[in-house]
């Protein structure tokens, strides 16, 4: 049985599909500070599996004791954190508080109850501003921003944990910039407020709820003057966690691998693949460079192709038409039509 923390997110929640798919039984926690219960009763009806949900911080001790002790845990996939760049410029010590703090919390209790198989959820924010691309996991970690830093504090303190003790197996996936949804558009990306991501922009401005996109930067030295990401499909990314924790459990020490599929899309390239995907024009106004940014970033995937067995095979159209799918079916996100009780939610 695998223990989830932060299942109810956004990537969290697909990869419990993947993982229920495949024949894993889960547990999850979550403190539902930037989701929602729907978002897993809604895994529930996707897979026809049911699983425990526990409400609770990995700060609380107590509750990952409970966690531990009532479920026969055999290893973990960590997705719980705060994760916006801007939000943690403003409160450094939230972001390091609950991501560095959480995840120690969560390794203490794991080692007390024997469990040392792990796999974190990194992201490509690690590498800062690469000297070039693509990107390999062998470049230097100099992150920019507090947020940025949990990550790569994070991956630090577990290479260490692994360097302590030869039991410990844990991978950490670096994320470059998920999309997308489940093809059925019953989960997806469902931001609070006006979106910081380039797609839940893009897709609401489509839908009428926001005026017009604002291209942040037009003279990055790109092909167009716009910045550049490597944008994977959602559920390319969450089979990268099945073959991680297959991994993880068949080996043991510190890894690290780089999700993305090797390849870059301006931010004018993508509104072109989401108007002709959608048939809606999208508004948009050039303006300043968002502070931080870089102009190009994209992954060298071949080591998780080599080492875990896994490529990302979902191409772009089919990325912004998922994208598209939920929002069209759920213009206002998840409306919370669960009652926590009604999940079986323990706290
Ligand atoms: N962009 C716009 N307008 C917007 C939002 C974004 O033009 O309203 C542009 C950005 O300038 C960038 C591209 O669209 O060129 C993608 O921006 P996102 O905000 O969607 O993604 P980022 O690459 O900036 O950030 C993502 C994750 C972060 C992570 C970072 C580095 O959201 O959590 O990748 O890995 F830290």
């Amino acid at each position: 049985m695998l223990l989830i923390t932060g299942g109810a997110g956004y990537i969290g929640n697909h990869a419990c599909i993947e993982l229920l798919n495949t024949g894993y039984e889960l547990v999850v926690i979550d403190n539902f500070s930037n989701s929602k219960v729907e978002a897993l009763t809604r895994v529930q009806e996707i897979t026809g599996k049911k699983f425990k949900v526990y409400n609770a911080s990995l700060l609380n001790s107590d509750i990952l004791e409970k966690v531990f002790s009532e479920n026969h845990i055999d290893g973990v996939m960590h997705f719980a954190g705060l994760k916006s760049v801007g939000e943690s410029v403003k409160l450094p010590l939230d972001y390091y508080h609950n991501n560095i703090t959480g995840t120690i919390s969560l390794c203490m209790t794991m080692q007390k109850y024997g469990v040392k198989k792990l796999v974190f959820s990194s992201s490509a924010t690690v590498y800062g501003v690469p000297e070039w691309v693509p990107i390999q996991e062998d470049f230097p970690l100099r992150a920019t921003n507090p947020y940025g830093r949990t990550k790569q504090m994070t991956e630090e303190i577990l290479a260490d944990l692994c360097q302590s003790d030869e039991d410990w197996s844990i991978a950490a996936l670096r994320y470059f910039n998920p999309i997308g949804s489940h093809p059925s558009g019953r989960i997806g990306e469902d931001p609070n407020g006006i979106p910081n991501n380039l797609i839940p922009y893009i897709t609401q401005v489509a839908i009428g709820r926001i005026d017009e996109l604002k291209v942040l930067g037009h003279d990055y030295p790109t092909q167009d003057g716009t910045g550049v990401r490597d944008y994977i499909h959602i559920e390319d990314l969450a089979k990268g966690h099945v073959k991680a924790i297959e991994k993880v459990i068949s080996t043991n020490g510190f890894h690290t691998y780089n999700l993305g599929t090797g390849r870059g899309y301006s931010v004018l390239e993508i509104v072109n693949v989401f108007e002709k995907i959608s048939g809606k024009k999208i508004k948009y106004s050039l303006i300043d460079r968002r502070p931080g940014d870089i102009a190009v970033c994209y992954a060298d995937p071949s080591k998780a192709n080599r080492e875990l067995n896994w490529v990302a095979e979902k191409g772009i159209e089919e990325m912004c038409s998922d994208a598209w799918r939920w929002q069209l079916n759920n213009p206002n996100g998840y409306e919370e039509v669960s009652e926590p009780m009604a999940m079986g939610i323990n706290s």
